[in-house]
């Protein structure tokens, strides 16, 4: 570019210079999942953007980021990269990294960064913490019992009854969470995640929670000190089979907005919810930082938080950004620098639905073979989709796939029925005949829109 500039005659130097103002900022996106992929796809088109830079991302994450080989817990590593590459902004997908005190390095650095402290993390890192806090804060919540004795979670079992759920406290990569029909497998399962067999560390003390029910609702929040900016709403499909069966995913699915998210509820949860919990947090000398995803169930006595995130939602995010209409960048930077309440767009969505379809490893959420073929993905595109990568790698010039959940296949159109056809005929064109994924992402939503 400099050289570009040297060349051009005087008169068109402001022109070029003030463009050149404008795309000034390089970013860090630290991860590699469909999350990540659509943050780097939507950062890389943010009028202030000039690169993004991604660590360690994935095959489909290259063709929107130079990606770089340094995993996304490998702290020190991001930290030098982050100084190397001169990035104006850090954004960090996972959880991981933020539990373990990436964001507190880098903001030591002076480096800007859109993600939580290790102590704010807490809130995704310690189950144990995060109800605590909740209890203190009077957010509404499962009643619980936080414990690391065998005889004194028998006893709570007993004499709560079945159905009960049984976490264990600290990150399990989401499958932490048992669900027990009876009182003998939730003992069975505290047993065997308090003797670490299950969780390792993470098991050391089990939330035991009463089992609540309802309809599943995720809603995102930028959280930037005391501001809170509320994202449009989203919801995902958890369980692996059609209608909502089989064993808990990541996500296998996703769609935006969620008809069943009302504005009535964004507000209640900012009042009801963040509101009280960042208190409870300055109360503690800690400053929220990054998004705060909270996963609700909406019972029939209220709203009820399940747990909280401290990073996007996966696939949530990818809808998400298909919505998003505006200067990434310029939101994330202002959080994360703390003039969110003064300088930030107000973030904007296209008035389109938007709905992703996951397609995942056959075998996932268990085991499941690597090193298979993917192709048909220009043909995908071409029919109007977006493809996210999650779990795929080049291998001898051909994509393959390398982790559990795949690809995301995100369409956007008026309705979310027309999003859902969408998505669905653009898989037709998708040459892998072991990725497996659900045939009804968005029915709840659909069936809503049929009857209204
Ligand atoms: P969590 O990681 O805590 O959100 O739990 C994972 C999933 O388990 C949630 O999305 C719910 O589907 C389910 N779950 C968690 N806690 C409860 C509860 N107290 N009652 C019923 N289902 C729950
Ligand atoms: N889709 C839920 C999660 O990212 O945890």
């Amino acid at each position: 570019m400099a050289g570009l500039l040297a060349s051009q005659p005087q008169t068109i130097v402001p022109v070029i210079m003030r463009t050149k103002m404008e795309r000034t900022m390089r970013v860090l996106v630290v991860g590699s999942g469909g999350r990540e992929h659509a943050l780097c796809w939507r950062l890389r088109q943010s009028p202030s953007v000039r690169e993004v830079v991604c660590a360690p991302g994935n095959a489909g994450i290259a063709a929107d980021a130079r990606c770089v080989a340094v995993a996304a817990d490998d702290i020190e590593q991001l930290v030098m990269l982050a100084q190397s590459e001169s990035v104006g902004l850090v954004v960090v997908g996972p959880e991981v990294p933020l539990v373990a005190g990436l964001a507190d390095r880098l903001r030591k650095e002076g480096i800007p960064v859109f993600g939580p402290n290790a102590a704010a993390a807490q809130l995704e890192g310690s189950k144990a913490f995060s109800k605590q806090l909740m209890d203190e804060a009077g957010v509404p919540t499962a009643r619980f019992v936080t414990t690391s004795d065998v005889a004194e979670a028998e006893q709570v079992i007993r004499s709560w009854g079945a159905p009960i759920v049984i976490k264990a406290s600290g990150l399990a990569a989401g499958k932490g969470v048992i669900i027990a029909e009876n009182e003998a497998t939730a003992i069975a399962a505290t047993r065997d995640m308090l003797s670490g067999n299950s969780f390792g560390d993470a098991g050391s003390a089990v939330v035991i929670e009463e089992f609540l029910t309802g309809e599943e609702a995720s809603l995102f929040f930028i959280i930037s000190g005391e501001t809170i900016v509320p994202l449009a709403s989203s919801q995902d499909h958890k369980r692996l089979h059609d209608g909502d069966q089989g064993p808990n995913t990541g996500g296998m699915g996703a769609y935006s907005p969620a008809p069943c998210v009302t504005e009535t509820i964004i507000q209640q949860t900012v009042e009801t919810v963040a509101k009280p919990v960042i208190k409870a947090l300055a109360a503690r000398g800690i400053e929220y930082i990054g998004v705060l995803f909270v996963g609700l169930m909406l019972t029939e006595s209220g709203a009820k938080v399940l747990e909280f995130n401290v990073r996007f939602g996966d696939p949530e995010c990818q809808v998400l950004m298909a919505r998003f209409n505006g200067d990434l960048a310029q939101l994330l930077l202002a959080a994360a620098k703390g003039t969110l309440a003064n300088d930030a767009p107000t973030p904007a969505w296209h008035h389109d639905a938007a709905l992703c379809v996951v397609v995942a490893s056959d075998g996932y959420p268990g085991s499941y073979s690597k090193g298979q073929v993917i192709s048909g993905l220009d043909a995908v595109a071409k029919s109007g989709a977006q493809v996210f990568h999650a779990g795929t790698s080049m291998h001898h010039h051909q994509l393959i796939n390398n982790g559990g959940r795949v690809l995301g296949i995100t369409a956007t159109a008026a309705t979310i029925a027309e999003a859902q056809q969408q998505a669905y005929a653009a898989l037709k064109h998708l040459e892998w005949p072991d990725g497996i994924y659900r045939h009804d992402i968005g029915w709840r939503a659909v069936n809503l829109e049929v009857n209204s």
